[in-house]
């Protein structure tokens, strides 16, 4: 299967408001993609729209194959890893890290189901691979952010998922604690089989070099997709965000600065 994702003219209305518009937007295995947008943009709408939780007021929508509409959701799903900050509140937080990580296995928050030896085994394996091993034994609580949120993309990958969605993974975490996330990010993306990634950001130095594509999102619209080379760039970023600011590429990644005043005003258009 070539297409992971394919979006037609998708939008969502809520109470009256157009929380997104006309999203057309194609995702091909051996992609990975940064989404990039303000607050409120459309981001994690867009990604409930994908995993089933929401459902498009508009358009047509198929998800590793699966068209929505003609599929159950609750099978695609388990495809499909889910990380985002929202999903710590909702984790028991005297359950033991491998716990949690094995929970992952049934699409659920809890151990409602009995895992098997194997389950555990399997999610030793993924913990020594997201680098969160040494917390085998821990209760979740005690554990540092960044060492959550290891813990909640190793349970993401419980599944074997071959869409793994990744909403702010770095919100919380201090500078060094983000750079061993994103070095996992990068190990796990280029190992065979990988999932498809989708990463969500608010700074564009997270956007690693294996996030090969990108989009940018605004008011609900996109606003422009394609190579993220081309697209982080001063004169993209400065229209994309209204705002006059200076890109610079450094060891592979883009890095953004507000451009000092007056610098860049001639380049915003209106
Ligand atoms: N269930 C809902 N009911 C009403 N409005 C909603 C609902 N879900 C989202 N919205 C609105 O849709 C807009 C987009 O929200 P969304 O959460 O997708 O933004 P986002 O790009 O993920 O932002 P952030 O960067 O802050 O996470 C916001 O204005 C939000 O208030
Ligand atoms: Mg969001």
């Amino acid at each position: 299967m070539k297409t992971v994702i394919d979006m037609q003219d998708v939008s969502w209305k809520k109470d009256g408001k157009t929380i997104l518009s006309n999203v057309k937007w194609k995702v091909n295995k051996g992609e990975h993609w940064a989404l990039l947008g303000l607050n409120g943009s459309g981001k994690t709408t867009l990604l409930n729209i994908i995993n089933g939780y929401i459902w498009p007021s508009t358009g047509t929508i198929s998800v590793l194959g699966q068209t929505f509409g003609k599929t159950d959701l609750r099978e695609l799903r388990k495809s499909i890893g889910w990380v985002s900050t929202s999903l710590q509140e909702r984790l028991n937080e005297r359950a033991l890290t491998e716990d949690i990580v094995v929970s992952g296995k049934f699409a659920s928050i809890g151990l409602y189901e009995v895992a098997k030896p194997s389950d555990f085994e399997q999610a030793y394996q993924i913990m020594e691979q997201i680098g969160c091993s040494h917390l085998i034994g821990r209760t979740y609580q005690t554990c540092s952010q960044g060492e959550k949120q290891k813990l909640l993309i190793a349970r993401g990958l419980m599944t074997d998922p071959k869409l793994l969605i990744l909403d702010e993974p770095t919100s919380g975490l201090d500078f060094l604690s983000r750079e061993d996330l994103l070095t996992s990010i990068q190990k796990l993306a280029t190992k065979q089989e990988a999932p498809t990634i989708l990463y969500v950001t608010h700074h564009i130095e997270e956007v690693l070099p294996i996030f090969n594509q990108t989009l940018l999102l605004r008011e609900g619209s996109i606003f422009e997709q394609g190579r993220t080379e081309d697209l982080l760039t001063t004169d993209m970023l400065t229209d994309f965000f209204q705002t006059p600011i200076e890109v610079e590429w450094k060891n592979k990644r883009a890095w953004m600065s507000v451009a000092v005043s007056g610098e860049r005003e001639d380049a915003i258009t209106t």
